[in-house]
């Protein structure tokens, strides 16, 4: 599976990618608020330069098929690497397949966002230019948030992207660690993580035993600074 870093505060970004682990960013307008971007394009240029070579996904802001279009152009206008994503909806629950099929036919590279069903996989899946290359975003965490179990949705979504070569599979709202697992288990292509999680990969492989220790010595730590009687 490859790791993607999902976030627009460029100091982070280029933290999480000396990890070694990083293969791609994502970002989205939300991180970008809390990234505190305020001109968009200045952003993705300097995102762009650091990262030259890299796959980076720069979503649309608009909120109907006209705007997003002359968006969609815009960036994919900055550079090869860029995927632009488009929402699979609009604010109004209209499907977004038209102008993802029109983008495709472009041969945009696309990053079909906001996904939570298995119709929307299909309905972006089957909107994608044949031979081209695209990412599918399923929202897992966003599932998993208000207590659904997601598994089935996963294995389904990856039949659909199997469905046209060049799909690819990505794990969205990454809420922990195990969520790599449980996505690498479930085929997808990329998941990705946030920056935060991203720093605790550094202690993938400690033992139970160790976690154990880690544990009772952390409340040793804590115990020191408080009063017993
Ligand atoms: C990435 O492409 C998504 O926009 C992001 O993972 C969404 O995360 P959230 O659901 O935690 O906002």
């Amino acid at each position: 599976i490859s790791i993607y870093s999902d976030g627009a505060d460029l100091s982070k970004m280029k933290e999480s990618y000396a990890s070694g682990l990083v293969d791609g960013f994502t970002t989205n307008p939300s991180l970008m608020k809390a990234g505190g971007v305020t001109d968009y394009l200045s952003f993705a240029k300097d995102v762009l330069t650091a990262f030259p070579k890299v796959p980076i996904s720069f979503e649309v802001f608009g909120d109907d098929a006209e705007t997003m279009k002359k968006e969609a152009l815009i960036l994919k206008d900055l550079g090869d690497q860029v995927f632009v994503k488009i929402p699979i909806i609009d604010t109004k629950g209209n499907s977004m397949a038209p102008l993802i099929k029109e983008l495709s036919e472009l041969e945009i590279k696309l990053n079909v966002t906001a996904i939570t069903t298995t119709e929307q996989v299909r309905n972006a899946v089957d909107a994608f230019k044949v031979g081209t290359t695209n990412i599918v975003s399923i929202f897992v965490g966003r599932l998993n948030d208000v207590g659904m179990d997601t598994d089935a949705f996963v294995k389904e979504s990856r039949a659909i992207c199997d469905s046209k070569p060049g799909s690819l599979l990505l794990w969205a709202s990454t809420r922990e660690v195990y969520n790599i697992v449980q996505a690498d288990r479930l085929g997808c292509d990329i998941i990705t993580v946030p920056p935060q999680i991203i720093s605790k990969l550094k202690n993938l492989g400690k033992s139970a035993e160790e976690i154990s220790l880690d544990t009772v010595k952390a409340f040793q730590k804590d115990i020191s600074e408080l009063d017993f009687s």
